[in-house]
């Protein structure tokens, strides 16, 4: 015989307290932040050996809201001017140089430009048995003006528009790493990816919405051209009324779902598991409606390339989700073929449970359980 679910309040409340308990657990501590900002500026002094002139900025999670304890810390070196015709030659030099202080060089593994590794392991001499010291940070190559810093700032936007957003990335980022499906070396998605796979949830499936297309609306007059053309021709325009937006979110939101948390997960990993259309799909929170597909993007066959340096890397469109500025970059790309089958395979996973079990006390360490 079937089995009697328990009602729908019920089951959300566990996940409610789950989604509580762990926000809490994960959002970093004052000094945290101060440890990183640190850091930042340490690497910096370190960069400018190399290039007086340069600056070490702030990207990714940790700029924009999302970071847990455990983020790793996302940086891009900038310079001014014309990039360098060797893009090699500052990340060499670099490498040498932060060895040299005593950093963890991890990698330089295959990318589509050059990024350094570090991790930030205290000296020997220091007491290590505090894992939160050693941080994981990335150094991109770049300019101020780069995509990164815009779609950081596109996500910081969307997170004032509802209180509830960055909840759910917590939740979802603690999810796949705890499932094992946010990882790109080894064929899953970012935290990146996720992010915007929670934005298109929210904009165009749940019903009513909770967050509006801020890309789909009608550019103001006398708008400076620099704020809607990026200089490689990307249209880079965004509603940022932040102070309107703060408003609103203080107010309940831009909307009139009132749904909680444990509603909105729910809706999310159901619609991935069942309606989303892995094979024809492209999620593109900038257009209206917020699907493409990968014919009419023509993102069908993976694609082999080789950057400056002749390093080979590969185009996958086997998930696709569009970068909401730079059109062409597939941000799943990194996904393999039984990555995208992990993923999916977790998707309904989690959507079962949610939806059979979340009623029980064991659901919470049956959901997040290391996969
Ligand atoms: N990014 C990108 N294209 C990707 C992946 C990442 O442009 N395919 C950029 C985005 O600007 C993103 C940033 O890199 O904001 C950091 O990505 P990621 O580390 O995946 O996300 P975080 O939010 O920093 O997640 P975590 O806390 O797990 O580090
Ligand atoms: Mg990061």
């Amino acid at each position: 015989a079937p089995r009697q679910l328990p009602p729908i309040e019920d089951q959300l409340k566990v996940i409610n307290e789950v989604a509580e308990k762990y926000i809490k657990a994960a959002t970093p501590s004052e000094e945290d932040l101060a440890i990183r900002k640190e850091l930042k500026e340490d690497l910096e002094k370190i960069c400018q050996q190399v290039s007086p002139n340069g600056t070490l900025e702030l990207f990714g999670s940790v700029a924009s809201g999302f970071a847990t304890v455990n983020s790793d810390l996302d940086l891009i070196f900038c310079e001014d001017g014309e990039p360098r015709e060797d893009p090699f030659e500052v990340p060499i030099k670099l490498t040498e140089k932060l060895k040299q202080a005593g950093f963890n060089i991890l990698m330089l593994p295959k990318t589509r430009v050059p990024i350094i590794k570090v991790n930030s392991t205290p000296d020997p001499n220091q007491d290590t048995s505090d894992p939160k010291k050693a941080i994981a940070v990335d150094i991109g190559f770049g300019h101020k003006s780069d995509l990164a810093f815009r779609n950081t700032e596109l996500l910081q936007t969307y997170a004032k528009c509802d209180a509830r957003l960055k909840p759910m990335v917590l939740f979802v980022k603690w999810w796949s790493k705890m499932r094992k499906i946010n990882n790109t070396y080894r064929g899953t998605l970012s935290s990146y990816g996720y992010v915007l796979m929670i934005i298109h949830y929210l904009i165009n499936i749940v019903k009513p919405p909770v967050l509006v297309n801020l890309q789909s609306w009608g550019i103001p007059e006398g708008t400076p051209e620099s704020e809607v053309r990026h200089k490689d021709g990307w249209n880079i325009w965004y509603w940022k009324e932040h102070k309107e937006q703060e408003l609103l979110a203080q107010n309940g939101g831009i909307t009139s779902n009132k749904a909680d948390i444990g509603l909105l997960l729910r809706g999310f990993f159901e619609y991935y598991a069942k309606d989303f259309e892995w094979n024809h799909h492209v999620i593109s929170i900038r257009t209206k409606g917020g699907l493409l597909t990968k014919v009419e993007k023509d993102w069908k066959s993976a694609i082999h390339r080789s950057n400056k340096a002749e390093v080979e890397y590969k185009d996958r469109y086997l998930f696709a989700i569009e970068d909401p500025f730079e059109t062409t970059h597939n941000i799943s790309r990194t996904c393999s073929s039984t990555g995208v089958k992990r993923i999916r395979f977790e998707f309904n996973r989690a959507s079962r449970l949610i939806h059979f079990f979340s009623g029980e006390q064991a659901f919470r360490d049956t959901f997040f359980e290391e996969a």
